[in-house]
């Protein structure tokens, strides 16, 4: 899983993708007879298939290389950062937090994220009562104003810090959405053996933000079939109630049914349930109430394109500590490859 820490630690927030893209064009291109970035940075390999030309199916595989974060928005007197999100943050999960911000878009610089107010020993009764926004936190470099006016300006890309590390039978660390599906779809393609179709393996940007790699990438592949992999919640925690888990941590990988950006393909699931269980590799069935995947750029190119998700399981979803369970990657990586290697 050295390749899984790499992904996760690599700084890619949307839009400023280029660190993840080296990394998966650097492991594609063993994989893959030819290894191309697009317009808008989408990593593309192509796989070619062992069928007679005729009888080929194009299958793309989708793996977003963006992770949520923000961008510097306005820098105060006291050189102060406020940052604007991009991608969906519960603004609890960002109190006291590091991040990195890459000054002037080449320098690294730490800060820390704090929300702007009294601390809690100065608090009255009414400032507890305060809504946190995302809007509420700062940034503090731990610099004077004019050094941060030097170092830091308006655009400028942050995301927060996080070392990934093992934890019991589990993975843990940031941006496992999506480097966790980034991640599959280099191992399966590793195991692929003798597929008769096409596969372009991509490598995704800007899915936080609407899906949009995947919309442009899925039009100059035009695939017919087109496989999402990244991450679905698992809110098997305390508290949750058993209708509203969506799925588990080691139950296996999760063939999606549903979200709000797509309905899978019915006879797909069936096809990639028949596998699994041929294979005896465990997995279970997702519906998302909110939230999308490629899938649903990929779906809506063109005349349209038979999609599925396959989804990891990931517990603590946005947030510094998502966390998986190793099984489940490996049920992923396992019924991916089967189902190219056909
Ligand atoms: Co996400
Ligand atoms: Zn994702």
């Amino acid at each position: 899983m050295k390749l899984l820490k790499r992904l996760s630690e690599a700084f890619g927030g949307s839009g400023h993708e280029e660190e993840v893209a080296e990394l998966v064009a650097a492991e594609l291109k063993p994989l893959c007879g030819k290894v191309s970035t697009d317009t808008l940075g989408n990593v593309i390999g192509v796989k070619r298939g062992k069928g007679r030309q005729a009888g080929r199916k194009r299958i793309m595989l989708a793996a977003h290389m963006d992770e949520i974060g923000f961008i510097v928005s306005h820098i105060d007197d006291k050189g102060f950062l406020r940052v604007h999100p991009a991608g969906g943050f519960d603004p609890r999960t960002l109190m006291a937090q590091r991040v990195t911000v890459l000054g002037k878009g080449t320098h690294r610089l730490t800060g820390l994220l704090n929300v702007a107010g009294k601390p809690i020993h100065l608090q009255t009764s009414e400032d507890r009562k305060k809504d946190l926004r995302v809007g509420s936190f700062f940034v503090d470099l731990g610099l004077p104003a004019e050094t941060v006016k030097k170092k830091a300006e308006i655009g400028d890309r942050v995301i927060w810090q996080r070392g990934f590390t093992r934890m019991g039978d589990c993975v843990t660390g940031k941006a496992l959405d999506d480097r966790i599906g980034v991640y599959v779809m280099i191992e399966a393609l590793r195991a692929v053996e003798g597929n008769r179709h096409d596969i372009y393996a991509v490598g995704t940007v800007q899915e936080e933000v609407g899906l949009r790699g995947a919309l442009t990438s899925a039009y100059e592949i035009a695939p017919d079939i087109a496989i999402a992999l990244d991450v679905t919640l698992a809110v098997d925690t305390p508290d949750a109630e058993a209708q509203s888990r969506v799925t588990e941590l080691g139950k296996g990988v999760a063939l999606k049914i549903m979200d709000s950006s797509s309905i899978s393909d019915a006879k797909l699931v069936r096809e990639f349930r028949a596998l699994a269980e041929e294979h005896e590799i465990p997995y279970q069935l997702e519906i998302l109430p909110r939230g999308g995947t490629d899938a649903g750029g990929m779906q809506r190119v063109r005349g349209g394109a038979r999609v599925i998700t396959l989804s990891i399981p990931v517990r603590y979803v946005h947030s510094v500590n998502e966390t998986a369970h190793k099984d489940d990657v490996q049920a992923a990586i396992d019924l991916l490859a089967v189902y190219l290697s056909q």
